[in-house]
């Protein structure tokens, strides 16, 4: 019997040590965290269960029945983080460079199932020369089966993708169908194609780190929502993030005990806007202002800067805030914060966290660039995105609401809850200049005219008059109001009308 035991606890250590001692010091040489060391660092002490460590792979070819490892490549198993289930696998670079076969990426289907099964969220620790290149068409096999489980978990349980080492070929895409991508800084680097293909076909000669590297995704392709310095942050993130969202779309928020105080007066909201309309500021700092102290967590910081999106807590509860920041690019909406501000939107209406807007945009962004790259069918998507929305819903305009961009931003016309408005916003079809240009076309002494326009325009109080504001407030209100209003939409039943599904405009 002893024996038997003892076979046991050789096989489990030899799982563990993956592809081998050299190849977890070179590991660490290259300052990366083994799979199983993420997977410890990210779940709660002792509550790791693995599944299937000693599944191994089935194939011969390439000389691939003397190359066999315990776990093929991939930890997979259930664990809580803060007490809260989650799902997870962490790929092992030491196992064939962490590639995706067929027994990896059954571990991974089956750990998707029981997450989709019991609602619960799923991690995945990304760390893969992508699909492995001796088990040819199971390799591209295995990850469709990922992609189309991506698929159907999407909007029931949230995804959450760590990119951690090289994501190449078809690693990508299970990411990219997933609802957060983190990557660590240096060591990561997601891309379709890596550099030597691209020398081949497009002649560029381009670094993996410029091509996909953690800096590049962050804030020129948008791909990836959060840029961490290393492995450890990069965890952290995670279960920051974690700690904002549901179990899975049939669940809440968990909320943090919150202890009324004598004011929710927030007086320094009242020095911000700027006595020049323009002149910028930066809305991260009424949001900071007005949000639970220290509880803004900025997602796709660098990316689009002209929208700030993040999660944040009022009262103890999560909320997802969506906010023109006129410091950049005058708050515009433009291709990519279309984008960005309506995937965020997608996210918190699928997973039943409330929405909270700030207003201050000058409209849409003109030219060429945005016309040909499609800003119609990119602001469609916010537009959308807002108007398919179900939870509560409200809106605080600062300062400028123009032209379609007041429609757009969570307008009443379009399902907003309620709508406050400072005593600095501007509600109209366009700006004073703009619009005496226009009608008074040819005529002298425009600068009367102007002033007359802000006078009657450039005010909240004509879209208070039609009720599209529900109050003017002093801006060092709004905290208390939006408690207040928040606690009065919680049993908010709202209801799309019954369809397949709708049609975003892609
Ligand atoms: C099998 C692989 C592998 C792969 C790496 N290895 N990628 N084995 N299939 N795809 C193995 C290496 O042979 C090596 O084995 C070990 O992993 C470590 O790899 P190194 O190259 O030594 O490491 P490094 O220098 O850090 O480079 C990592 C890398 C590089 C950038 C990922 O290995 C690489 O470019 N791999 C190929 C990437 C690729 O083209 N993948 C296919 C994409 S096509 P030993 O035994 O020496 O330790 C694809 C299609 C799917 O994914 C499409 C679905 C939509």
């Amino acid at each position: 019997m002893k024996k038997k035991f003892k076979e046991l606890e050789e096989k489990i250590a030899e799982a563990k040590l993956g592809g081998g001692e050299e190849r977890i010091k070179s590991q660490h040489k290259k300052g990366k965290l083994t799979a199983r060391e993420r997977i410890h660092f990210l779940l709660d002490e002792g509550s790791f269960e693995e599944i299937g460590m000693f599944v191994t792979h089935r194939s011969v070819e390439f000389g691939l029945d003397r190359q066999k490892f315990l776990g093929d490549g991939v930890v997979t198993g259930y664990g809580t983080v803060n007490g809260r289930s989650v799902y997870v696998f962490a790929q092992d670079f030491t196992v064939f460079g962490g590639s995706l076969a067929e027994a990896h990426a059954e571990k991974i289907c089956r750990i998707m199932d029981l997450a989709m099964q019991n609602g619960a969220p799923v991690i995945g620790l990304n760390d893969s020369g992508g699909a492995r290149i001796q088990e040819g068409v199971v390799s591209l096999g295995g990850y469709a089966d990922i992609f189309y489980r991506n698929t159907l978990a999407s909007g029931v349980i949230p995804q959450i993708s760590a990119i951690m080492g090289p994501c190449a070929g078809g690693a990508v895409y299970s990411p990219a169908l997933t609802d957060f991508i983190l990557m660590v800084e240096n060591t990561s680097y997601m891309f379709v194609t890596g550099p030597n293909v691209v020398k081949t076909v497009t002649h560029e000669e381009v670094t993996s780190e410029e091509l996909g590297g953690a800096s590049t995704h962050s804030s020129k392709s948008g791909v990836t929502h959060f840029s961490c310095a290393n492995g450890l942050e990069c965890i952290a993130h995670i279960k920051k993030l974690l700690s904002y969202v549901p179990q899975n779309c049939e669940e809440e928020a968990p909320a943090v005990p919150y202890e009324k105080p004598e004011s929710e007066a927030r007086p320094k909201l009242n020095d911000i806007i700027p006595d020049n309309p323009n002149q910028p500021y930066d809305m991260k700092e009424v949001i900071e202002a007005v949000v639970d102290d220290g509880t803004f967590f900025e997602v796709h910081k660098n990316f689009a800067e002209n929208i700030v999106v993040g999660f944040a807590r009022l009262a103890g509860k999560s909320i997802g805030v969506v906010a023109n920041n006129p410091a950049f690019l005058a708050g515009v909406l433009d291709i990519h914060s279309s984008a960005k501000g309506a995937r965020f939107v997608r996210f918190c209406d699928a997973f039943n966290i409330p929405l909270l807007v700030f207003e201050d945009v000058p409209g849409f962004l003109p030219g060429t660039d945005q016309e040909w790259n499609g800003i119609i069918t990119n602001g469609a998507k916010l537009l959308y995105a807002f108007s398919e929305a179900t939870v509560p819903r409200i809106t605080v305009i600062t300062r400028k609401a123009y032209g379609g961009a007041y429609d757009v931003m969570n307008s009443k016309h379009i399902g907003a809850d309620m709508n406050y408005a400072w005593p600095t916003a501007e509600i109209a079809v366009m700006g004073p200049k703009g619009a005496v240009e226009i009608i008074f076309k040819g005529e002298k002494d425009l600068k009367k005219k102007e002033e007359e326009y802000t006078e009657h325009f450039a005010n909240p109080y004509r879209a208070a008059e039609r009720g599209y504001v529900d109050e003017v407030i002093i801006p060092e209100q709004t905290r208390e109001k939006l408690i207040k209003a928040y606690k009065m939409l919680e049993t908010k039943a709202a209801k799309l009308p019954r369809k397949k599904h709708g049609n975003i405009p892609l």
